[in-house]
C-alpha cells in the first residue's frame, strides 16, 4: 500500500475518510466537506442512532449526492482531549481493514482537531500512516491461488493535512519503523525449509545498503572463541551455526559507548534429542523472533538515521536431533570459562544466549544490553499474549523499557530475579544446568542463567515468547502472524533515552 500526502481538498475517486469528534462534532475539514455535500454530512449523523464519533467506530455513506467520489468513511475520533498517539495509530490501522473489507483500492483521509487535542494535527496523521502502514501488512508470498476476495484492495492511501509538508515530515521516521517492522516479519513469517542461519546472513548483510556495519563470526570463529554453549546447540544441524554483529554508528560523539541489543536465533526449534511433541511444532519457526526483532531494529534506526551508536547481535541456529546432536547430560563449555550441564536439549536459548552476551559484554562494552528471546514456555502461562515479561539486574534501565512500552504499545511486565531462583541452576557436575525446578518458575530460571553470563552492564531481558506471533488479530495496527514485536518498543527506547 502506497502512502502519499497532500493538502486537504475533496477527492473525485475512491473513498474520503472524515474524523469526527464524540458527541457528534465536526472538526474544521468535516465542516467543509460537509457544506460541500450540502449538509449531507450532518444530516447522516442526526439520523444514525449508533454512529456519535465515539473512538474508532465508523459510518459509511455511500455515494453522497453532490460528490464525485464513491463514499465518504466516518471515523470517530473520540474527545479532543482524550486523542494520543496510540489512539491514532490504532485509527490508521482501522481504516485499513474497513477500507479492505469494502473492497476499496483508494482513499484519502482527513484529520485535524485543533482545540483541545494534545497532538498537533501533523503529529496526528503522522501517527495515523503509521497505524496505517503496519495494518496494511500481509505476507502472501506462497499463495499462488488466492481469489481476488481474499486479497487486500486498498492500493493507495492519501493523508491529507493543511501542513502536508510537516505531516510528511513527521511521518517519515515513523515510516521507517515500519519497514523495520516489516523486515521482522518477513523474517519470522518465512517456513523454516527457506529460511535457516546462512540465508539470515545473507539478508543481515543487505543491511549495509542503509549504512550498518556487518560483521560475521562462523563456527571456526566462535570455535576460537571457545563459545561451545552456541556450537552444542547447532551441532547436530546440517546448517551451519552463525553469530552476527550490526554495527549503526548514529551518535554525534564518534566514540560514544554504544547501546546493545541481543537476539536468539533458533531458525526452528525441534527440542533436539529432548524433541517436542509434534502437535503444534510449526510454531517454532518463529523461535528466531528475538533475532528478527533485533535485525529489523537496526533497519528501523538506520533508516530514520537515529542519533545513538548501537550494536545489534544475534545468535543464529538450528535445533535438530541428529546422530551428531547433544546429549541430555554433556557439559558445554562457554565463551566465559563456565561450564553449563545441559539436562533438556530444549532449553536451547539459553544456550545461544550465554555465549552472544558474554561476546557483547566484553567485546563493545555497552552503555546497556537488552536481549529479546522466544525463551520459555511458561511465560505464556504467565502474561498470555498481552505483555512481554522483563528481567533485569537494573531499575532504572528496567523503568525506561517500562516506559517505551506504554508508549509504544508494545508493553512489559517485570518479573523477579534473585538468589533463591538463581541457586535452583546449580549443577552437581557443573557450574549450572540448563533447567531449574521442574515446572516451577520457568521463565525466571531461564532469566538466572542469562544473569549469571552478565558481570556489571545494565541489562534486561523481554521474554516475548507470547508476542511474536499473533493469533488474536484485534490490534489494529499487528495482523495475524509475525507481530514484529520489539522494533516499535525499542526503537522508542532508543529515541526517548539515548540520542544524543
Ligand atoms: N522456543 C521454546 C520456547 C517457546 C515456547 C517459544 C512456545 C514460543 C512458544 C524454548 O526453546 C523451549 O523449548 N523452552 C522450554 C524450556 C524447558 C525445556 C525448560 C519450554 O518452555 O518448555
Ligand atoms: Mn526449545
Ligand atoms: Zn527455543
Amino acid at each position: 500500500m502506497k502512502i502519499a500526502f497532500s493538502e486537504i481538498s475533496v477527492p473525485s475517486t475512491g473513498t474520503l475518510i472524515v474524523g469526527i469528534l464524540a458527541g457528534g462534532g465536526l472538526t474544521p475539514t468535516a465542516t467543509d466537506v460537509d457544506q460541500r455535500i450540502s449538509g449531507a454530512l450532518t444530516k447522516a449523523l442526526a439520523a444514525s442512532t449508533r454512529f456519535s464519533g465515539k473512538k474508532n467506530s465508523t459510518l459509511v455513506l455511500n455515494a453522497p449526492a453532490g460528490l464525485d467520489l464513491g463514499r465518504v468513511l466516518l471515523i470517530g475520533l473520540g474527545a479532543p482531549q482524550e486523542i494520543d498517539k496510540l489512539q491514532m495509530q490504532a485509527l490508521g490501522g482501522r481504516v485499513v481493514a474497513v477500507l479492505n473489507q469494502l473492497g476499496e483500492a483508494e482513499a484519502a483521509l482527513a484529520l485535524d482537531v485543533s482545540e483541545g487535542c494534545a497532538l498537533s494535527s501533523e503529529e496526528m496523521v503522522a501517527e495515523a500512516a503509521f497505524g496505517a502502514r503496519l495494518a496494511a501488512y500481509r505476507f502472501d508470498k506462497y499463495r499462488t491461488k488466492q481469489k481476488d476476495e481474499e486479497k487486500p484492495t486498498l492500493n493507495a492511501l492519501t493523508v491529507m493535512s493543511a501542513k502536508s509538508t510537516a505531516a510528511e515530515a513527521a511521518a517519515a521516521p515513523r515510516l521507517r519503523v515500519s519497514d523495520g517492522v516489516y523486515l521482522t516479519r518477513d523474517l519470522v513469517s518465512e517456513p523454516s525449509n527457506v529460511k535457516y542461519p546462512a540465508t539470515i546472513i545473507e539478508d543481515i548483510k543487505e543491511l549495509s545498503q542503509v549504512g550498518i556495519d556487518v560483521e560475521v563470526l562462523d563456527e571456526d570463529r566462535m570455535t576460537e572463541l571457545g563459545m561451545g554453549a552456541i556450537l552444542g546447540v547447532g551441532q547436530g544441524s546440517r546448517r551451519a551455526s552463525y553469530i552476527a554483529i550490526m554495527r549503526w554508528n548514529g551518535a554525534a560523539k564518534a566514540d560514544e559507548q554504544p547501546v546493545a541489543f541481543v537476539g536468539k536465533g533458533v531458525t526452528f526449534d525441534t527440542g533436539g534429542i529432548s524433541i517436542k511433541p509434534s502437535g503444534g511444532m510449526e510454531e517454532m519457526k518463529y523461535d528466531m523472533a528475538g533475532a528478527g526483532a533485533v535485525i529489523g531494529l537496526m533497519k528501523a534506526l538506520a533508516g530514520r538515521k537515529a542519533r545513538a551508536n548501537v550494536v545489534g547481535v544475534v545468535g543464529l541456529v538450528e535445533n535438530m536431533p541428529d546422530g551428531n546432536a547433544q546429549r541430555p547430560g554433556d557439559v558445554v563449555t562457554t565463551m566465559s570459562g563456565q561450564t553449563i550441564e545441559v539436562i533438556n536439549t530444549d532449553a536451547e536459548g539459553r544456550l545461544v544466549l550465554s555465549d552472544a552476551l558474554w561476546y557483547t559484554q566484553k567485546t563493545f562494552k555497552p552503555q546497556f544490553m537488552v536481549d529479546l528471546a522466544t525463551l520459555t514456555g511458561a511465560i505464556i502461562v504467565a502474561l498470555g499474549t498481552y505483555q512481554a515479561g522483563l528481567f533485569s539486574n537494573n531499575d532504572e534501565l528496567a523503568e525506561r523499557l517500562t516506559a517505551a512500552g506504554k508508549a509504544s504499545g508494545e508493553e512489559l511486565w517485570r518479573l523477579p530475579l534473585g538468589p533463591r531462583y538463581d541457586k535452583d541452576i546449580n549443577s552437581e557436575i557443573a557450574d549450572m544446568k540448563n533447567v531449574g525446578k521442574g515446572r516451577e518458575a520457568g521463565s525466571v530460571t531461564a532469566a538466572q542463567l542469562l544473569e549469571r553470563f552478565v558481570e556489571d552492564t545494565p541489562w534486561a531481558h523481554l521474554d516475548i515468547a507470547g508476542m511474536a506471533w499473533m493469533k488474536r488479530g484485534d490490534d489494529p495496527t499487528v495482523p495475524k502472524g509475525a507481530s514484529g514485536f520489539g522494533v516499535r518498543l525499542l526503537d522508542k527506547l532508543v529515541a526517548d533515552y539515548y540520542e544524543s
